[in-house]
């Protein structure tokens, strides 16, 4: 089956607002003409909106970097699934290994917030990856198996076409160390086997499966030639546009 390749960009706590809006102009400038990939980008909430606004009519789709599991309530400091669905926002991303590490993130809460995701209408972009100790330990198909299973939990096999996995190894987060083409590929395939486990083969067949860890514009062509790599989710090189802007034209 073929899937449409998706390429994101996840800022993480950066930026100022006028900045992120620049930023946002000068993309659409440089790649409106793109449309065989689809394109995303993910502010901090506070600057979804005017990022928006400055991507109508534009090819680059906004997204949220996490949402909260409650559609609304007593609930300080939190911001909701529809309220992120509101703004016009379509994706979010869910189970970032960041918020696993600083912010108490379990499979159980990725699962929740999915949950409320496909609620409102947000496609959730699901995280999972080992760390270096996981993987070292050989673990690392366990680990990324069982995120997945708990993660996934209740999802529909109706609903499940619509979800994005991002396969993104702790420790190639910020470090400059990627994955080899083989090894995300060798994740990749399993992921997708796991998914047939799951929901059957035609849904894991439209499944996207982005790879993330230290993708930029010189190893993301060749990471796109993998059978089971359908975009990226891209961090430190998805600040500056003109990076970006090549891992959005990979060849391939
Ligand atoms: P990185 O981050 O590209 O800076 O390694 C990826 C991510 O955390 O999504």
């Amino acid at each position: 089956m073929k899937r449409k390749p998706l390429i994101a960009g996840n800022w993480k706590m950066f930026k100022a607002e006028a900045e992120a809006v620049l930023f946002a102009e000068e993309l659409a400038l440089r790649v409106g003409d793109v449309q065989d990939r689809e394109i995303l980008v993910c502010p901090p909430s506070v600057y979804i909106y005017p990022v928006l606004h400055a991507l109508t009519n534009t090819p680059v789709m906004v997204g949220a970097q996490n949402v909260f599991w409650e559609d609304q309530g007593a609930f300080t400091g939190e911001v909701s699934a529809p309220m992120i669905r509101s703004l016009g926002a379509r994706h979010a991303i869910i189970g970032h290994s960041e918020r696993r590490q600083y912010f108490a993130e379990t499979d159980e809460t990725v699962n929740r917030r999915l949950m409320a995701c496909l609620r409102s209408g947000l496609t959730p972009i699901v995280c999972v990856g080992e760390s270096l100790q996981e993987r070292e330990a050989g673990r690392t198909l366990d680990v990324v198996g069982s995120q997945l299973k708990a993660g996934l939990a209740h999802v529909k096999a109706d609903d499940a076409p619509g979800l994005i996995i991002a396969y993104e190894p702790v420790w190639a987060i910020g470090t400059g160390r990627t994955a080899t083409p083989g090894i995300a590929q060798e994740v990749h395939a399993f992921i997708r086997s796991t998914l047939t486990g799951i929901f059957g083969t035609g849904v894991s067949a439209a499944v996207r499966i982005l790879y993330g860890g230290s993708v930029k514009p010189d190893n993301i062509d060749e990471l796109m030639a993998q059978a089971d790599i359908d975009g990226a989710l891209v961090g430190g090189a998805s600040l500056e546009v003109a990076s970006f802007e090549r891992i959005i034209r990979y060849k391939g």
